[in-house]
């Protein structure tokens, strides 16, 4: 998505956007940060921030870069940082794919229902799983289409919705998956957001 059409929609989005998920979706971001937090490894990069709704729940030993490509959504993701100064938070406006960072920087990678808003998540993810240090973490909190039922219908009806509103309907897990990903998911409402943790082996597989 260009940073342009970004700024366009999350103009409107930023307004509303906590209030609208506070309900069941920030037990979801508080549970994924906490997993975070019970790993060693302090370098933590969250991609689309958004307002920071994650950011009150790192500990403060983490130091999380966090970027997002929408202004307005950074705006008050700086605001939240401020609220929370223990925090160790640096934001940058940048888009997930133009980010440059050195290989092996961050051991924690985290996308909060971000990945599913971005041109190519395949892509996206493969190139921060390649980017990863060995033994590091990346942590997806999104909806994931199931493998099959009434839902994943749904979600391939809703496609032409998703795509105004500016996010995947139809997004299956597998195709995103690296074949030597070790993963383990936890199941949120009805199994369809789901906490991905996925780790890259400490040596690499033959
Ligand atoms: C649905 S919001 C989620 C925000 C936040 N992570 C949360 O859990 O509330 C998606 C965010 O991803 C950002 N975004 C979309 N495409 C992006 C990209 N290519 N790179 C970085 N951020 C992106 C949007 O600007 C928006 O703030």
């Amino acid at each position: 998505m260009s940073t342009q059409l970004s700024n366009f929609r999350y103009f409107f989005l930023a307004r509303i956007y906590d209030a609208a998920l506070l309900w069941f979706y920030q037990p979801l971001v508080r549970r994924l940060v906490e997993a975070v937090n019970a790993e060693p490894g302090n370098q933590v990069l969250e991609v689309g921030v958004g307002t920071g709704i994650s950011l009150p729940y790192y500990a403060a030993r983490k130091h999380v870069t966090a970027i997002d490509c929408s202004l307005p959504m950074l705006q008050r993701a700086r605001k939240k940082a401020a609220e929370h100064p223990k925090v160790q938070v640096e934001l940058q406006h940048a888009a997930g794919e133009d980010f440059q960072h050195e290989a092996g920087r961050f051991e924690h990678v985290v996308f909060c229902n971000s990945l599913s808003v971005v041109e190519n998540p395949s892509a996206l993810l493969g190139a921060y799983y390649a980017s990863l240090r060995p033994g590091g973490h990346i942590y997806l909190l999104n909806h994931f289409t199931p493998e099959r039922g009434p839902l994943r219908q749904l979600d391939r009806l809703l496609t032409p919705a998703g795509k105004v509103l500016g996010f995947k309907s139809f997004f299956p897990l597998s195709p995103l998956l690296a074949p030597d990903a070790i993963v383990r998911t936890h199941r949120g409402r009805a199994g369809y957001w789901r906490i991905v943790h996925i780790q890259k082996p400490l040596l690499p597989t033959c």
